[in-house]
């Protein structure tokens, strides 16, 4: 008898433990795990349709993206118009990020050379973070590592934080360490736009290039 209630407890714990990690993937970049539970809750009950965009699972009414106004890595000033018409596969860090952003700015890149001639359709963009130290100079030498139509754009911290938030982008500077530079944790997804400024789909961090150019290839069309 107490053997079967130790088991029926360890199953019930696997499931809500389960349940949870569902919730915490599949959750939306910047969602709280509470809603994201509550999302996944009403997605299995059926009570709200959940939009899924590219693997990534986004609540009802979730909107990404829209308006922005930025400068460049020439210190030019550029908004959301300055790209209409064209797609924009765009990423969120900073400069000094010691691994995930080159990480997911390589994936971009070699993602935007397997695309082909198609690529030629897409403005691959870098949003700072960190405009304290991003600087048009700093984001010029930085991108040129990359990719050579990579962009860079920075911009007060109240522009580039407004766009951040827009995109549903985690960022927090980290307690800073002696002389040590800051760090600055954030979210990372790689965010595909539509010529109609519309987020189109996510990729998730980790993301292999060639999943990422089939799915562009899929969505932007021959
Ligand atoms: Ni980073």
């Amino acid at each position: 008898m107490l053997r079967t209630i130790r088991i029926l407890a360890l199953v019930l714990i696997l499931l809500l433990g389960g349940f949870w990690t569902w919730a915490w993937v599949a959750r939306a970049p910047g969602q709280d795990l509470g809603a994201a539970l509550a999302g996944r809750l009403e997605s299995l009950f059926g009570a709200q349709p959940v939009v899924s965009l590219g693997g990534v699972q986004l609540p009802g009414g979730v909107e990404l993206g829209g308006p922005f106004a930025l400068v460049d890595q020439d210190g030019r000033e550029v908004t959301q118009v300055d790209y209409a018409g064209r797609w924009m596969l765009v990423y969120f860090g900073y400069t000094y990020c010691p691994d995930v952003c080159p990480t997911e700015l390589g994936a971009m890149a070699a993602a935007m050379d397997l695309l082909g001639p198609r690529a030629e359709r897409v403005a691959p963009v870098f949003i700072t973070i960190d405009p304290e130290r991003d600087t048009p100079e700093t984001l010029r030498a930085y991108v040129a590592q990359f990719h050579p139509r990579l962009q860079g754009l920075t911009g007060t911290p109240e522009a580039t934080g407004a766009v951040a938030r827009r995109y549903r982008v985690y960022h927090a500077q980290a307690r800073r360490q002696g002389d040590t530079p800051y760090l600055v944790d954030h979210s990372s997804f790689i965010y595909l736009v539509g010529p109609d400024g519309r987020v189109r789909t996510l990729f998730r961090p980790q993301t292999p290039p060639e999943a990422m150019a089939a799915s562009m290839a899929g969505l932007i069309g021959p």
